[in-house]
Order: C-alpha cells, then structure tokens, then sequence
C-alpha cells in the first residue's frame, strides 16, 4: 500500500472542505507544473482561528494534506498556525511517498498566505510574522504529474 491509511480516510473523506464568504483571510497558491491550485479561507478573531475551509483542484495529496493541516490549525492562534510546517503535516498523516511530499507544500503555502492576507487587510506588513513566502514552483519540481 503506498499511502498510509490516514492518508486515504483524509482524501476520500475531506476534512473542512468548502469556503467561508466572510473570511478575513484568503490565500490561493498554485502550480503550473501539474496545474493544481489550492484555495484557503480562515476566519479570525481575537488572533484565534475560528473557522478553516480549503478547496483543491489537485491531487489525493494535495487534498489529504490540505485537510490534515485545516484541522491542524483549527481553533490555533496565528501564532501556532504560522509554526505549521509541511513536515509536521506529513508526519501527522503517517508519512507520504516521497514523490508526494512536494504536494504537501501547497498547503503550508496556502495557510501562510491567507495569513498575510490577513495581516495586510489590518495594515500591517505580514512579512516579519509570515516571512518570504516560497514559491510552491520550485518545491515542485520533482513532482509526478
Ligand atoms: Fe501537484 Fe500533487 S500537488 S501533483
């Protein structure tokens, strides 16, 4: 079996799926190596998240990762949201095949971009809370198609 049984109960039954019309914070990375885009939406008060939602056009990866990492952050502040790393998510979801690690980083860049969306809707610079976001492009070389 190539995926880890997490894997597979967070691609066919997707966490926080949808997206939240009131938002405060919206983040879309994309890939256009294999063409996978992901959207991500958070709700925020008082620095806490209150609500995540996601929508993908991309792989069972993409997908499993992105659901994993919204329950990760769910009911976090910004602060623990913005430490979540790509690997933390993996390791959380029992490993993926290596191939597919790369597809893992779309969600970490999603979530650190709908949170400097968030901060720049306050005025405020994000880059020394978010840092230089990386372009999922370049992690993505290496991804199958
Ligand atoms: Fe591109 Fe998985 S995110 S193949």
């Amino acid at each position: 079996m190539l995926y880890s049984e997490k894997v597979m109960d967070h691609f066919t039954n997707p966490r926080n799926v949808g997206e939240i019309e009131d938002a405060n914070g919206v983040g879309e990375v994309g890939n256009a190596k294999c063409g996978d885009i992901m959207k991500m939406y958070l709700k925020i008060e008082n620095g806490v998240i209150e609500d995540v939602k996601f929508k993908t056009f991309g792989c069972g990866a993409a997908i499993a990762t992105s659901s994993m990492a919204t329950e990760m952050i769910k009911g976090k502040t910004v602060d623990d949201a913005l430490k979540l790393t790509n690997s933390a998510v993996v390791e959380a979801l029992e490993g993926l095949p290596p191939v597919k690690i790369h597809c893992s980083v779309l969600a970490e860049q999603a979530i650190k971009t709908a949170l400097a969306d968030y901060y720049t809707r306050q005025g405020i610079d994000p880059t020394p809370f978010v840092g230089e976001l990386k372009d999922p492009d370049e992690e993505h070389l290496a991804c199958e198609m």
